[in-house]
């Protein structure tokens, strides 16, 4: 009897990766391969690697390591590493870790296959190219598996922006879009397939600009195509760039009815002059007005954002103007991080700020980021939303979703199964979740 060969993938870093993991699943499942939830009986291990963080690789090293025993007892174990730290380190991984037999740069998923033949032939199979096609076109789905109700869609990727601190320019190459009829074609996909909600993906989403036969499309636009297709519910996109936020977009917030009041727009400092050494191009006010301009065209919108502390030459002072906007905006949810050096990025180079007072400005800033995010949980008591429900809650009988603006709903004893959109009153607010009742 045939017995599928067994694929064990494990994801690290951002949605996008999530969403090349899937793809590199189905890619895969052309040679046999089903996905396996342990390593122990997979006849490959894909580590989906991040490198946003200092150390990322290190730790990519020490897992490799741990995967020694299981080779050592099934010699035909293939191991490989894909994503921004196989698109960084190339080469040097089969030179440190000579139990890797594939690395894969983000650019090149869609020719695995090919690699993965190169890997049972007892070769070594590297690519870490920038090629020229449309990878997710080569990728194109397995038959019509079913899906849950909420999905994925990379619409962009890479970044032309260079910020001071960052390694994604070089990781993921220069911004591309992909074409809008190609995004549609996949959205309708997903659809049929059950999925209600998209999430458009994009390091820089907002700069979308997909080529259609009569010129070029922006995000907005594309948005407003998704929002005509029936079965679908819900749009979302992210990550957003301050200075790409345009007229259309932050209108169509406003107008569009299946696009979520919920907008992630980093802005990663609050002094100018970080700003400026950040090589961010916006300056706090202009970031304010823009938060003033959208809240003008959607009113209910849950703001997020990141931020990066004790970036080299900040302040206390420089970090109290953080604070300060973080006041300002009251985001309802925000991600912050301690600033570590990327070799090869300009900061890397600058005097870094002591880590102590690092992790001191962090903890300051997310007991700041925490109480508002509360507040804004606090406020939705009472108050009825929609809720997408996605799947079983811990508790007999409860059920979880997400409401329009991305919180967390439990709500017990329904009759709602996944996929459902139902109207929930929040009945109360917990720490990273609202409960509720069916209206
Ligand atoms: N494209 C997005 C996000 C990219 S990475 C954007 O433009 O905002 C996600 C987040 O990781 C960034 O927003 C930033 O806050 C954080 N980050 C990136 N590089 C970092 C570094 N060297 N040190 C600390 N945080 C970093
Ligand atoms: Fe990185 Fe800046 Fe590009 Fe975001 S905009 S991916 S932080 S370089
Ligand atoms: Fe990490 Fe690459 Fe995403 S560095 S955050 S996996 S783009």
């Amino acid at each position: 009897m045939f017995e599928p060969k067994k694929l064990f993938i494990k994801t690290y870093g951002c949605q996008m990766n999530v969403y090349d993991s899937e793809r590199m699943t189905e890619a895969l499942g052309g040679q046999g391969y089903v996905e396996t939830q342990s390593p122990d009986d997979a006849d490959m291990i894909l580590l989906n690697t991040c490198h946003i963080r200092e150390k990322a690789a290190e730790k990519v090293y020490s897992e490799l390591g741990r995967f020694k025993g299981l080779k050592a007892d099934k010699p035909d174990l293939k191991i490989g590493v894909a994503g921004c730290v196989a698109q960084a380190e190339g080469e040097e991984i089969m030179r440190r870790q000579p139990l890797v037999d594939l690395v894969v740069g983000p650019q090149s998923y869609h020719r695995l296959p090919e690699m993965e033949a190169k890997t049972r032939a007892g070769e070594k199979a590297l690519d870490t190219d920038f090629p020229e096609e449309d990878k997710f076109e080569k990728l194109k789905s397995r038959p019509k598996a079913k899906r849950g109700p909420t999905a994925f869609l990379t619409v962009q990727e890479g970044c032309d922006k260079f910020c001071a601190f960052c390694v994604v320019p070089y990781t993921r190459g220069a911004e591309v879009s992909r074409p809008a009829n190609r995004i549609l074609s996949e959205a309708r996909d997903l659809v049929e397939r059950g999925v209600r909600e998209i999430t458009l993906l994009g390091q820089n989403v907002n700069a979308y600009h997909g080529a259609r036969p009569n010129g070029d499309m922006s995000l907005a636009g594309l948005i407003w195509e998704l929002n005509k297709i029936d079965g679908l519910e819900r749009i979302r996109f992210t990550t957003s760039h301050p200075n790409d936020m345009t007229d259309d977009l932050i209108e169509a917030h406003g107008t569009c009815d299946k696009l979520m009041p919920y907008l992630h727009l980093p802005v990663q400092a609050g002094s100018d002059k970080i700003l400026k050494r950040m090589n961010r191009s916006h300056t706090a006010e202009s970031y304010l007005r823009l938060v003033e301009r959208i809240r003008a065209a959607r009113p209910d919108i849950l703001m997020s954002g990141d931020f990066i502390v004790g970036f080299p030459e900040e302040t206390e002072e420089d970090f109290q103007a953080t604070l300060d906007l973080v006041e300002e905006v009251r985001y309802g949810y925000a991600y912050s991080f301690k600033y570590s050096t990327r070799p090869g990025t300009p900061a890397a180079e600058r005097p870094q700020v002591p880590e102590d007072e690092a992790t001191d400005r962090l903890h300051r800033l997310q007991a700041l980021i925490t109480r508002h995010q509360r507040e804004v949980q606090d406020d939705m008591v009472g108050r009825e939303v929609r809720v997408l429900f996605e799947k079983a809650g811990r508790l007999e009988g409860q059920m979880v979703g997400k409401s329009e603006y991305l919180h967390a709903v439990h709500v017990g004893g329904a009759n709602v199964t996944s996929g459902d959109l139902r109207r929930v009153r929040i009945t109360a607010s917990g720490a990273n979740s609202l409960a509720g009742e069916l209206v």
